[in-house]
């Protein structure tokens, strides 16, 4: 590919549809590739999508997550590739901004406004010594 993409999304490809045999992970990455590819902007290079055994949200099939450095990171759950695509491409378009990532639910897109399993703030790190106090 060649290009850097500052921004991951991954998708659980293990996730069962409840009472159901399929997988819906892997038709959920091929649907989302299409879509930001198709989004018109640049949001499409900014991210790498790939497929991720498990996240444990088993219990709310499929999992899709978000994160980049100096970001938030998210983890959604019941996502769906016939109902959400939409939501997910706004998302990312909202994360690729400038900023640490961090929103609440209500600025999310209303699709993903219930389905935040977890945000987890960026990881930026400062230690004790970078104050120069003593240890
Ligand atoms: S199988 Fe998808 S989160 Fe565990």
């Amino acid at each position: 590919m060649g290009h850097y993409s500052k921004h991951r999304i991954s998708v659980c490809t293990t996730c069962r549809h409840k009472g159901h045999d399929c997988r819906p992970g892997r038709v959920l990455i091929d649907r989302l590739r299409r879509a930001i590819d198709c989004a018109g902007d640049s949001v499409g290079a900014d991210f790498e999508i790939s497929g991720v055994a498990c996240m444990a949200g088993c219990d709310r099939p499929c999992t899709v997550a978000y994160y980049g450095s100096c970001k938030a990171t998210y983890l959604f759950g019941d996502i769906d590739p016939d109902d959400h695509i939409d939501d997910l491409i706004a998302f990312a378009r909202q994360y690729a901004a400038p900023g640490d990532g961090w929103c609440s639910s209500v600025q999310r897109p209303k699709g993903l406004a219930d389905k935040t399993l977890a945000r987890v703030p960026a990881a930026i790190f400062h230690t004790v010594a970078d104050d120069g106090l003593p240890q």
